[in-house]
């Protein structure tokens, strides 16, 4: 089995080596190829990731190259994660909105919409690439805005499924707090990628006992302090928010704080310069610590998890993705891109049936869905207008005022990035 990265350079890189190291049995790697146009950070992550392979006993090959079409060539599985200008573009995602009052973010919001801008022609012209060498390739894409992403690759044909960590996430913290193995923890987990809920936490299976309510008595202050949430709103919903309804329900006090602090892009840009010299030193055989303070925990073994099951292996078979509605919630268009558990084979992802969330929820997804769907007009066929309508459109954004001065300066931060502008 062969599968590529596009954006193999990531000082993320080495957190996937360990997944498929440890997890070589349910996903057998035979050649591994990281992808990057930036040579010196591809030397530094390629050399940990032979040393981490070495240490564990992987007798899988790994190849680094900036050759986009050489590298995918005869590849099982493409791996998109890859970050268009880099952290100083999401530097200014999360500087600019501020300037208007609105919640300066990588994916939610303005900043979310100057990255899907960014990134949507740039994805779709590697996807197309892929296809041209490579058609039964499966694409795996953890590039953001994943929910935007994911559609704009759909609705191109490609053969394609969006994967986050979020649900991956709660799935260890709730089998930690419950003492049980984590692939006994099933999630009722509803929404658009980075607007979800856990609405059920079942033990044994889609199937099995709801146990939230027990979670929220027992664990509710742990959870929310997580989340970084009042406890109250938790036990008044009775539902586990992701981390980024904070964006939503916390949004002012959000604004306010992140005024008084360095932007993430930055404290990550300062961690990714330290991972790098660590990747450097020829003893470092492992992935080191300070990874675990980047977001992606987990993000490896959802991967090995997806990419086995689309390839035709193990993997559980059903799991939290990202993928075409196709009438699982009925008050969103079939294309519209949704985040639940489905069930994987090698034809692809198949969302599970779920209840129907309440007007609470589908009022904000069916909104924020619209706003991907004008997103996604505006990334695909630019112009100011319709970043503009986009803004508009979108629930924390809402007022004409806002919108005028947001585009101004989305336009302005992004004019390089931007074939149109
Ligand atoms: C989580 C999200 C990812 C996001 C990451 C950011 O993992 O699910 O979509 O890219 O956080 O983490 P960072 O360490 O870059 O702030
Ligand atoms: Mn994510």
């Amino acid at each position: 089995m062969k599968l590529a990265v596009v954006g193999g350079g990531s000082t993320y890189t080495p957190e996937l080596i360990d997944g498929f190291a440890r997890l070589r049995d349910t996903l057998p790697v035979e050649e591994l190829v990281l992808i990057d146009p930036a040579a010196d950070r591809l030397d530094l992550v390629g050399g940990l990731a032979r040393r981490i392979f070495a240490k564990q006993g992987h007798p899988g090959r790994i190849v680094t190259t900036a050759d986009l079409d050489a590298g995918v060539e005869g590849a099982d599985a493409v791996l998109l994660q890859l970050r268009v200008g880099g952290q100083a573009a999401r530097n200014e995602d999360e500087t600019w909105p501020l300037e208007c009052g609105c919640v300066g973010q990588e994916t939610t919001g303005a900043g979310g919409l100057a990255k899907a801008l960014r990134t949507v022609p740039v994805v779709l012209d590697i996807a197309e690439r892929v296809r041209r060498t490579n058609p039964d390739a499966w694409i795996i894409d953890f590039t953001n805005p994943v929910g935007i992403v994911t559609r704009a690759l759909l609705r191109a044909g490609h053969k394609a499924v969006g994967l986050c960590n979020v649900a991956i996430g709660f799935q260890r913290k709730f089998a930690r707090l419950l003492d049980v193995a984590p692939g006994e923890v099933h999630l009722d987990h509803v929404g658009l990628n980075h607007l979800s809920w856990e609405f059920g936490v079942r033990l044994g299976g889609p199937a099995g006992e709801d146990v939230l309510p027990r979670l929220l008595a027992e664990h509710g202050g742990t959870i929310a302090g997580d989340l970084r949430m009042p406890r109250q709103i938790l036990d008044r919903l009775g539902v586990v928010p992701s981390y980024y309804l904070r964006y939503f329900y916390a949004h002012d006090e959000v604004v306010r704080e992140l005024g008084t602090k360095p932007s993430r892009a930055a404290e990550v840009a300062a961690m990714e310069k330290e991972l790098l010299e660590m990747y450097g030193d020829p003893a470092l055989d492992e992935k080191p610590a300070l990874l675990g303070k980047r977001g992606g925990a987990f993000y490896s073994e959802a991967a090995v998890d997806l990419a086995a099951a689309l390839l035709g292996g193990g993997g559980s078979g059903v799991q939290v993705v990202n993928t075409y509605n196709a009438g699982t919630l009925p008050f969103l268009p079939d294309d519209a891109v949704i985040e639940v558990q489905a069930r994987v084979d090698g034809t692809g992802a198949t969302p599970l049936a779920v209840p129907s969330p309440d007007p609470m929820y589908a009022g904000l997804l069916a909104h924020v869905t619209a706003y991907e769907d004008l997103a996604l007009d505006a990334a695909l066929r630019g112009g100011r207008d319709r970043v503009f309508k986009a803004l508009l459109a979108h629930p924390l954004v809402g007022q004409f005022e806002y919108a005028e001065a947001l585009t101004d300066r989305l336009v302005a931060h992004n004019r390089e990035h931007l074939a149109w502008a």
